[in-house]
């Protein structure tokens, strides 16, 4: 009999972490059985469907349909509705992937049945627990009994905070898997704009590629306007284009913010499917951006990246990488993109495992793990 690796998604970063993994078990293991949830985190086309056709991930075995809500209604109503699947289900492990809410509710419904927990993309920190996500990641990685990591200094991170780094394993990054098995499957920009039926010359001078949408940044007025004044501003040097999270549309809305961006040079598009936002990441002169997951990304593709946030949990994109960390001081914001306008960027390289194979190592390490 197979054993079977319950894995947990929820929002959108999550699917292309996850599409990696459940391909190479059911490609490269006779021993492992994938079994997926969607805790239903992200629902509408543009957050979850288009990931779910674009990457080829099966559809889930279950939905747990929760939506949005606050931190903990969102974490609660996961749990709640989570735990009759584990009961039923009975697998071996349950496997989550990075640190949105959905992923700290599975751990701890699973670890307080004393189901195994795999986390996939443990131990990274911003040390900023302004940010929901850092709590999730500190938690989470406190209760997992087999932490894969992205990067090295997670191991680090993970001793000061006392977890045995002997349930540590350096595999690597499966968001760069996902990254490389479709940068040649990008849908191009041409056809996405015609679609949005936004018209942009950006042959001549190339353009710049904005997203954002941490709380951080689009919650409160005074940021979110400052942010925008300052990418107006860039925005008379270099086209921006900007792909909005519905979270940040919420926000530009209620602080009239609108009008400021039509009268500049930045033109707004819906949240963008994976193979569609590829091909504006890849060829953008730089790309202005408070996720995480881009951070990764641009420094794979060798796209400068100008990091709109205090702080970095993977600070490897900095080291090695092509990203600089800014925040949302509109000063130094100018000042980096300057320096990208003049010097191309950081030219960076490719960090170690970041090869396109980490899900198998994921995968070929289970098939040992789960016997035991
Ligand atoms: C979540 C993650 C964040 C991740 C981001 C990627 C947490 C704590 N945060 O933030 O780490 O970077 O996803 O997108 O888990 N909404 C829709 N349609 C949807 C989903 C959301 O309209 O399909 C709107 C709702 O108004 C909702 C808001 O977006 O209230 C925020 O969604 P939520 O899932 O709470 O958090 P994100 O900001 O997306």
């Amino acid at each position: 009999m197979k054993h079977k690796i319950m894995c947990i998604v929820g929002a959108r970063p999550n699917f292309t972490k996850i599409a990696p993994i459940m391909r190479a078990i059911k490609d490269t293991s006779n021993n492992l059985e994938g079994f997926l949830v969607h805790t239903g985190q992200h629902y509408d086309e543009a957050m979850k469907h288009s990931f779910f056709e674009q990457l080829g991930i099966p559809e889930p075995n279950v939905d747990l349909e929760v939506g949005s809500g606050s931190h903990a209604v969102q974490t609660a109503e996961v749990m709640k509705r989570f735990e009759p699947i584990l009961d039923q289900e009975k697998p071996a492990a349950v496997l989550v992937v990075g640190d949105v809410n959905s992923t700290i509710a599975c751990a701890l419904v699973a670890a307080k049945k004393h189901v195994p927990v795999i986390h996939v993309e443990a131990g990274l920190r911003s040390y900023d627990r302004d940010m929901p996500e850092e709590i999730n990641r500190v938690l989470t990685d406190q209760i997992s009994d087999l932490l894969f990591t992205t990067e090295k200094s997670a191991h680090d991170n993970l001793a000061r905070e006392g977890v045995d780094t002997d349930r540590a394993v350096f595999v690597g990054n499966v968001m760069i898997d996902t990254l490389f098995n479709n940068v040649e499957k990008a849908v191009p920009m041409a056809e996405t704009l015609k679609s949005s039926e936004v018209e942009l010359d950006y042959k001549e001078s190339g353009f710049g590629l904005i997203t954002m949408h941490r709380p951080s940044n689009v919650d409160d007025k005074e940021v979110l306007s400052l942010l925008i004044k300052s990418l107006a501003k860039i925005s008379n040097k270099l086209p921006l284009i900007f792909p909005v999270h519905p979270r940040t549309k919420g926000q530009l809305e209620k602080f009239d913010l609108l009008d400021e961006i039509q009268k500049s040079n930045i033109t707004l598009l819906p949240p963008l499917g994976y193979l569609h936002l590829l091909d504006f990441m890849k060829n953008a002169k730089v790309v202005l951006t408070d996720s995480g997951g881009i951070q990764e990304e641009t420094t794979a593709l060798g796209v400068p990246c100008i990091t709109l946030r205090e702080n970095t949990e993977r600070p490897i994109t900095v080291a090695e990488g092509t990203n600089t960390i800014v925040g949302a001081d509109p000063e130094k914001i100018e000042q980096a993109f300057n320096e990208v306008m003049t010097t191309g960027g950081k030219g960076g390289k490719i960090p170690e495992f970041w090869d396109g194979h980490a899900a198998e190592r994921i995968v070929e390490y289970l098939d040992t793990w789960v016997k035991n």
